[in-house]
């Protein structure tokens, strides 16, 4: 005859044993760069745009940016400057998503989020080469998914 109590607690080692079992694959899961996501990721010194996005990026950027920043990116004084040191300062260790996203949302100032995705993508791949981080194959894509896994290092 089965004893009915060492079943149940039977189960219960069962479902306790489940119950960890998941905990550990959500854990493994949610932690990024331990799957798919470890091939995809990059710094911003592994060619993350092309000459010429950041060529258009440059068109983009005297007509909308270069009024308040200057032609050099060295800022006015009030706006500040894009390139070197405050460029580094500002986004190390952040990736090329936080910089998109803050310039889309606060810039050009006055008139946030008012150019295309892609216009802001090619400034951001403009401001990349003026800070002399080299050109690669592939385009700065204007995707969060994409631009979020690109980090911002002040070396390679
Ligand atoms: C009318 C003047 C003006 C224009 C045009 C302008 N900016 Fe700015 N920008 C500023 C000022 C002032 C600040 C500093 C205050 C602030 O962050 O809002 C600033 C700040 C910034 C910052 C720093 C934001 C941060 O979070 O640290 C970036 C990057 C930037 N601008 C990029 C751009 C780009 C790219 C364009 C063109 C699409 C642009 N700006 C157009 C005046 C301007």
């Amino acid at each position: 005859m089965r004893n009915p109590s060492a079943d149940k607690s039977r189960r219960r080692v069962a479902a306790i044993f489940v119950a960890a079992l998941c905990a550990v694959v959500a854990m493994f899961a949610g932690a990024p760069g331990l799957s798919t996501v470890a091939a995809q990721e990059a710094t911003i010194w592994d060619g993350v745009y092309t000459e010429e996005q950041a060529e258009r990026g440059m068109k983009v950027y005297e007509q909308e940016c270069a009024a308040c920043h200057l032609d050099d990116l060295m800022g006015d004084g009030i706006a500040p400057a894009l390139v070197g040191s405050s460029f580094f300062f500002r986004w190390s260790d952040l990736s090329v998503g936080d910089m998109y996203a803050a310039i889309r949302t606060t810039m050009p100032q006055g008139a946030p989020a008012s150019l295309s995705p892609a216009g802001y993508a090619e400034i951001s791949a403009y401001m990349l080469q003026k800070n002399n981080v080299p050109a690669g194959d592939t385009e700065l894509s204007s995707d969060m998914d994409d631009l979020e896994v690109i980090t911002i290092t002040d070396s390679q």
